[in-house]
């Protein structure tokens, strides 16, 4: 029904970009990005006729979100050539054609469009020979200036060779390599770098693109100061391995915190304050981050022997940090750490402070909460099991 709206305004229009890509790949995506030559705000407002959608429109970008009640929403913009009037700052735009908008994209596999207009519905338009880059699996920037103009895809690039098993090919490599070395990713916001970066490591391989951004050199950039090594490396595998299953035993972490905080161990907090600024990250990061170094420190030095020892070395049970003190743990240690971890989620006092204040005349205070804590820890030791009644007697 697209392509009958854009013959009724006699607009050519495609659909464009990912959903084509991944349509040859045989693969899902709702993602319906449709490119129009014509006025893409005047398509969006015919469109309404003849369903019921909400539109926005983003008259600089000559483009309108039309959603639909279901929750679908398909983008509609204007065949356009971008100006970038500075690299690395978003363009200015202005009406062309589908083979100038293809042009200014990425990488040739997300240049391709399908036409949908009745009289031509399903031509595959491939200017560039987006599908013979495709079928040999190669990722190639569309033109010399591609990552200079969005330093973005760079992250982008190792993004999609990491999900489609693609190679990033040689010429497109070195712009790459150049365009990091260069400092252009400085001109970027730290919330785009942030939300690129999220994207890669949400992806199935998210190790492996880590270590391909450090071995283009982009990793030093995104974290000035910070060593990607053996050490480093190591961790991230442990991670990312047991993520999922932490997630269902400690809780869900923000990926990128734990991330960082593995990235940035080593790091003076003259650095990590740098990059709390720059990717907008909580204010107390780098007391989260002392806290949790210190925890690991104590786990892998002291390696408690008892429930209550684990318990007591832990100064927090925040997802972010246990994720990140078990990324020092190796297998076996790692079994021991869940077993404390489900042992300390099991275990519940019956007693309260209220009790130890009406019964036993305790006053409120420092001292009710260390007994509490030492009935807690005689508990998870397996010293009182429902008498801490009698417990308190003897103790107090
Ligand atoms: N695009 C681009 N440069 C960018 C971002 C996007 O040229 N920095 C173009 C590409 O043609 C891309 C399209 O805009 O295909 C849509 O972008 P987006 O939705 O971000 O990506 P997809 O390619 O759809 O990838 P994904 O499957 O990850 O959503």
């Amino acid at each position: 029904f697209l392509g009958a709206v854009g013959s009724e305004l006699n607009m050519p229009t495609y659909i464009v970009g990912g959903f084509v890509r991944d349509l040859l790949l045989n693969k899902k995506n709702l993602d319906l990005d449709i490119v129009v030559e014509g006025n893409a705000n005047l398509f969006a407002e015919t469109f309404k006729k003849y369903f019921n959608i909400k539109i926005v429109e983003h008259r600089e970008f000559l483009a309108s979100s039309m959603f639909f009640n279901d929750g679908l929403r398909i983008d509609v913009a204007t065949a356009r050539t971008e100006y970038y009037k500075k690299p690395a700052i978003l363009p200015e735009v202005e009406m062309s054609t589908i083979k100038k908008d293809l042009y200014r994209r990425d990488f040739s596999i997300n240049a391709m469009a399908i036409k949908l207009n009745q009289e031509d519905f399903g031509i595959l338009i491939d200017f560039f020979g987006s599908r013979k880059d495709l079928s040999k699996g190669i990722i190639r920037a569309l033109h010399p200036l591609s990552f200079i103009e969005d330093p973005t895809r760079i992250l982008r690039a190792v993004r999609f060779e990491q999900r489609f098993g693609f190679e990033i090919e040689v010429r497109t490599a070195e712009l790459l390599k150049q365009c990091a070395a260069e400092g252009y990713l400085d001109r970027v916001t730290g919330q785009r770098l942030r939300d690129e970066l999220s994207k890669a490591i949400e992806e199935p391989l998210p190790l492996k693109a880590l270590r391909r951004l450090a071995s283009l050199g982009v990793m030093e950039k995104l974290f000035p100061e910070t060593e990607f090594d053996r050490e480093t490396d190591i961790r991230l595998q442990r991670y990312f391995l047991r993520r999922e299953r932490n997630a269902l035993l400690i809780g869900e972490d923000r990926m990128f915190y734990t991330l960082l905080m593995i990235i940035l161990r080593k790091s003076d907090s003259k650095s990590v304050e740098w990059c709390i600024a720059r990717y907008g990250l909580p204010k107390n990061y780098l007391e989260r981050l002392n806290d949790a170094i210190a925890t690991a420190g104590i786990i892998v030095n002291e390696k408690p022997e008892t429930p209550s020892q684990f318990y007591r070395s832990l100064k927090t049970n925040k997802p972010e940090i246990l994720n990140f003190v078990n990324s020092y743990l190796d297998e076996q240690e790692d079994l021991l750490f869940l077993a404390y971890l489900k042992k300390l989620n099991d275990t519940k006092l019956s007693i309260n402070g209220n009790v130890l204040k009406t019964r036993y005349g305790m006053r409120e205070g420092p001292e009710i909460r260390d007994v509490l804590d030492e009935l807690f820890c005689a508990r998870l030791d397996g010293l009182t099991k429902d008498k801490e009644d009698e417990f308190v007697r003897e103790y107090l």
